[in-house]
């Protein structure tokens, strides 16, 4: 039973399919699917009837293009992938019921009937256009296989479907200036038949469903993000791609086309439902007393909101969501995620290098969650949301108070006296948070529900403060066995309490009190029974020192400095001079003689030159990269012999010795490969 939906019956729970072509980060986590297995886990302790839906995106042009890259076919890219994704949300408890993929053969035939479907029923408007071709790799450049210009913000790395810097979405022929990813080369126009689905068509419901019918319990970014789709006039959208990868158009005229990844991706929800539910799929997706609700990245929008419904109406048999709470963008430690650039934190690693603080995560990503705007991760951050809320806070709460019933009860729940007027108001707050917390459930708001569950425990620390048990029990026995029976109290509703956001936590509480996972409406009352023997303290959470949170950050330096390297280009080159005027350089070769630190300059070293006419001074800015200066003695360097003389802190420089400066910014010297006779040119 929920605090503010009494009309459904049932909730079907989605979660975005993550792409198989990579790991999954803490963005999609604090996206997408934190907050949707808090609802899911939320609701099956209300005793809602729960399915919650998961699984690997598998088609689409950025597998294929990973693929090639590496040499190997699409599928051994999702297999790999696949196992790590779905092993790796397990390991952190997101609580699929399913979590399947959009490869496997059940797909397919769900994904090509839904299409046949939509076909014979005529919703598909049929068109041969011009579209771009790729001439030396014989192919046409559906989606990612084409970069350009974005026409409406000017990034110029567009893809042929979506802009990822303005986040609209784009047929390939809006680009500027396209170029095929596959050999680089701009493309040539060639026709080709695809399938539409006539959007335009459908603004009048979808402006009545959703922008007169969701502008209260929508998020506001994505009721603004559907209103501009919608005010900007919708347009008919392919729903076929020239590709060999995917779902295979189930037509006979249809050779070397497939199914537009997004069109067969979300039909990946229904077809994982059949695969879980067998013949009792439908009432999860047509039955008018289910609640479907859609947990997506803001990236996902358009795509959940106009498009998916769009087909699903266009069936006429399916429910629509009833909301779609799309989160905005976590950052990391102030930068943009980025796959590409490996600037993120990657949750497989995150669970080898921090193992068994899974809840730690969780607590950390719901915290933080980009709700509604974008948001930033930082280690150190995730370092005192550990060391200052869960162990200060949660841990030390539950952690006195069963140390305390051991201490001085045998560990046994001792009885309830008489109530001071303390206890009764403790009582009564502790009574107000499951509403509290559920109704933020309920109405998407997790950070805010995730900080009530908090203050329950804040409320335990404040009594315990207040009630000085472990003082009280030297001279009133019996006061303390009260103040212990409240504080117990609250150690098992936090149990329940606590469990959609921190499962392990919640399992670990129920140990200690020896207790049996409670449904939601139990919450809020006593629980523990009077003489029941709870189990031994455990700490809940362990303090994380500076030195894993230095490893992590030293991480993340190096790879920006591998970003850098690798963004590394080489100076544009100088106008041109004449021979003439490259003639009046006087390049020589002269020998080491000495070579030591100016005072007091960080920078400077100091050389005698043997130039061939006698010796000369230069003083050359490289000390930072030649530490051991006397080392230099003896070798060869280039210098400029007529270059203007001037004084380096008090020192005559008589010339300008060449270095060649490195990607990282390293000064190298310029020596010849061999021997020569010092005073001689270079030219
Ligand atoms: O953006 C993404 O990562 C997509 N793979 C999400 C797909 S959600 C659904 F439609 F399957
Ligand atoms: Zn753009």
């Amino acid at each position: 039973m929920t605090y503010t939906d009494k009309t459904h019956k049932r909730y079907t729970i989605t979660s975005a399919l993550p792409y198989a072509n990579g790991p999954v980060h803490i963005g999609h986590l604090a996206g997408v699917y934190i907050p949707a297995d808090i609802y899911a886990r939320y609701l099956r302790s209300a005793g809602e009837e729960v399915l919650f839906i998961g699984g690997s995106d598998e088609h689409g042009v950025p597998i294929t293009i990973k693929a090639r890259k590496e040499g190997c076919t699409p599928q051994d890219i999702v297999d790999r992938y696949h196992a790590i994704i779905r092993d790796s949300f397990a390991e952190l408890g997101i609580s699929f019921d399913i979590y399947s993929r959009t490869s496997c053969a059940e797909h397919h035939h769900t994904a090509a009937d839904f299409f046949t479907r939509l076909h014979d029923k005529g919703s598909f408007i049929e068109k041969t256009s011009q579209q771009y071709y790729d001439e030396e790799a014989g192919q046409f450049l559906a989606d990612r296989y084409i970069t350009g210009t974005c026409p409406h913000c000017g990034n110029e790395h567009a893809y042929g479907d979506q802009c990822e810097a303005c986040g609209t979405s784009l047929a390939a022929t809006d680009l500027i200036n396209p170029k095929s990813t596959l050999s680089g080369n701009p493309p040539v126009l060639r026709e080709t038949k695809h399938w539409y689905l006539p959007l335009d068509q459908d603004e009048p419901w979808l402006r009545r469903w959703i922008l007169e019918g969701h502008k209260e319990d929508w998020k506001s970014n994505v009721y603004g993000q559907c209103k501009s789709w919608i005010d900007a006039g919708l347009q008919p959208r392919a729903v076929t791609r020239d590709l060999d990868w995917g779902v295979k158009v189930p037509l006979t005229n249809a050779e070397g086309k497939v199914l537009y990844v997004w069109f067969d991706a979300p039909i990946g929800y229904i077809s994982f439902t059949k695969q879980l539910k067998g013949n009792d799929w439908e009432k999860w997706w047509k039955d008018k007393d289910t609640k479907l609700v859609h947990f997506i990245g803001k990236d996902n929008i358009v795509f959940h909101c106009i498009i998916f419904p769009a087909m699903l109406h266009a069936d006429g048999s399916y429910i629509m969501p009833d909301n779609v709470p799309a989160n905005e963008f976590l950052n990391l430690e102030g930068d943009k995620i980025s796959t590409s650039r490996n600037w993120a934190v990657w949750l497989h690693e995150y669970l080898r290098d921090f193992a068994g603080k899974q809840d730690v995560l969780r607590y950390t990503l719901c915290a933080n969650a980009p709700e509604t705007k974008d948001n930033d991760f930082t280690w150190r951050d995730f370092q005192l949301k550990n060391n200052s809320e869960l162990v200060a806070i949660l841990g030390n709460f539950v952690n006195r108070t069963v140390v305390l019933t051991h201490k001085f009860f045998d560990g046994h729940v001792p009885a309830q006296g008489e109530l001071s007027d303390l206890d009764r108001e403790t009582l009564a707050e502790l009574a107000t948070y499951p509403e509290r917390i559920g109704r933020s459930i309920e109405t998407y708001r997790f950070r805010e529900a995730l900080s009530e569950m908090m203050n329950l425990a804040r409320l335990g620390n404040k009594y315990l403060t207040e009630t000085e048990p472990w003082k009280i029990a030297k001279t009133d026995l019996q006061r303390a066995a009260t103040v212990l029976n409240i504080s117990l109290q609250i150690c098992a509703n936090l149990a329940i309490l606590c469990e959609p956001f921190l499962p392990f936590t919640a399992e670990k509480l129920r140990v200690m009190l020896a207790m049996e996972q409670l449904p939601w409406r139990e919450a809020g009352k006593a629980l523990l029974e009077e003489k029941h023997s709870i189990g031994q303290a455990e700490l809940l959470f362990e303090k994380i020192e500076d030195a894993a949170i230095e490893a992590q950050v030293a991480r993340l330096q190096q790879t920006k400095q591998q970003n850098e390297l690798a963004a590394w280009q080489p100076a544009q080159v100088k106008p041109i001079v004449s021979f003439d005027d490259f003639g009046r350089v006087d390049i020589r070769v002269g020998t080491v003689l000495e070579c030591t630190k100016v005072p007091k300059a960080d920078k400077l070293l100091q050389f005698k030159i043997e130039d061939g006419m006698g010796t000369r001074t230069i003083v050359s800015g490289i000390a930072k990269h030649y530490p051991d200066p006397a080392a230099l003695v003896g070798k060869q360097v280039c210098f400029i012999a007529n270059f203007a003389p001037r004084k380096l802190k008090g020192v005559e420089s008589q010339g300008m010795i060449l270095s060649a400066e490195d990607k990282d910014g390293r000064l190298v010297l310029i020596t010849p490969s061999d021997m020569v006779a010092a005073g001689c040119g270079v030219g």
